[in-house]
């Protein structure tokens, strides 16, 4: 086994941005085969991993075909998150990543995740702390501060740098902002252009488009950047990408046949991994995209939400096969 770190510093990777509930092995074994460069498992909190805590232990599990693979951690306890660190680097990823980002008001108000933007030399402590003890790059997530009137990242991101930090990822949103306005790159391609950086600077937040990747890459110089949600049920937006900018152009979207055979493909190993009902439930965020080109599909995408049962999904996506075959109206297709 060989780990795989030159991709930090590889032509613009594509990482497939880490979401918990969403980057589970086979919708990342999906996303490589289309061209994600770099995967993230979902965040494990380190105070369960030390706890052994079946649950997330499983999450640091990973196939060698996933590599560069980085297993990231959460947590707002200095030596849960050493310790943390330390068992997630015995499953031998490439990378450990840390994540300072994540919003959500149980993790931040106890200081994990972006809480630890109201306390910045906890931060430093803790990352300095796993850099040191494990034997793996490191590196962090992070957003561009807590709020509105302290955004910090450029005088943060130097610090984290000075932990020996590999690389920063940072998702152009303040801890307040949630998810809402648009994600603002201006701080990020500071980051960037700061002449005292020199570790690779990944930008993130509503990349959507081959055209979005392209202009933060020209305007913001970032090393890469991370994309989230638009992969969900769009696995294909990472070869989308690399055609557009090897090319100028736009690959044809996927055939309605393609679209259910990968659908179908990520649902049967989404079983495997984590059974029937839980499968069938996380599946859900994924049908709207997955299925997105077909006209009149609202009536079978309720259907579709509403489906308990495996063989009764199956059978939807036949109806969806066949309604591409037959080219016809959905409403000739037997429901
Ligand atoms: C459902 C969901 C789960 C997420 N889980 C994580 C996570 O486990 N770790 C993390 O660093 N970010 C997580 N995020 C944030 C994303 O990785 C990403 O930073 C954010 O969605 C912005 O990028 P995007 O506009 O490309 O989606 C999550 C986001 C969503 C929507």
């Amino acid at each position: 086994m060989q780990f795989k770190t030159d991709v930090l510093r590889s032509n613009f990777p594509l990482w497939l941005s880490p979401m918990e509930d969403v980057t589970n092995p086979p919708f990342r074994r999906i996303c490589k085969r289309f061209g994600a460069d770099v995967l993230v498992t979902e965040f494990v909190p380190t105070d369960a991993i030390i706890r052994n805590v079946k649950t997330s232990l499983l999450k640091f599990q990973f196939s060698e075909s996933e590599r560069p693979l980085a297993i990231q951690i959460y947590g707002h306890l200095e030596d849960a998150m050493i310790e943390g660190a330390k068992m997630a680097a015995e499953a031998k990823p490439d990378f450990i990543d840390i994540n300072w980002g994540c919003p959500v008001k149980k993790i931040a108000n106890r200081g994990a995740g972006s809480g630890i933007f109201r306390n910045i030399p906890k931060m430093i402590r803790i990352t300095e702390g796993i850099v040191k003890a494990v034997n793996l790059p490191v590196t962090v997530k992070t957003r561009l501060g807590w709020d509105e009137n302290s955004k910090v990242i450029v005088d943060v991101a130097e610090r984290l740098q000075d932990t020996g930090i590999m690389g920063l990822s940072i998702h152009g949103r303040t801890r307040c902002q949630l998810y809402t306005d648009e994600a603002d790159w201006t701080l990020i391609g500071e980051v960037k252009n700061n002449p005292r950086m020199h570790i690779p600077i990944f930008g993130n937040g509503d990349v959507k488009t081959p055209e979005r990747a392209l202009e933060v890459k020209n305007k913001y110089g970032v090393d890469g950047i991370l994309i989230g949600r638009a992969t969900i049920g769009n696995p294909w937006i990472f070869s989308e990408i690399k055609h557009f900018f090897k090319t100028g152009e736009h690959l044809l979207p996927p055939s309605i046949d393609e679209r259910v055979n990968v659908c179908r493909e990520h649902l049967l190993a989404c079983i495997e991994w984590k059974g029937e009902s839980k499968a069938i439930g996380e599946m859900r965020k994924h049908y709207s995209t997955y299925f997105r080109a077909i006209p009149h599909f609202k009536p079978l995408r309720i259907e579709l939400l509403q489906a308990k049962e495996l063989d009764h999904i199956l059978d939807l996506f036949e109806k969806i096969r066949m309604f591409n075959s037959a080219g016809a109206d959905l409403q000739s297709v037997p429901m």
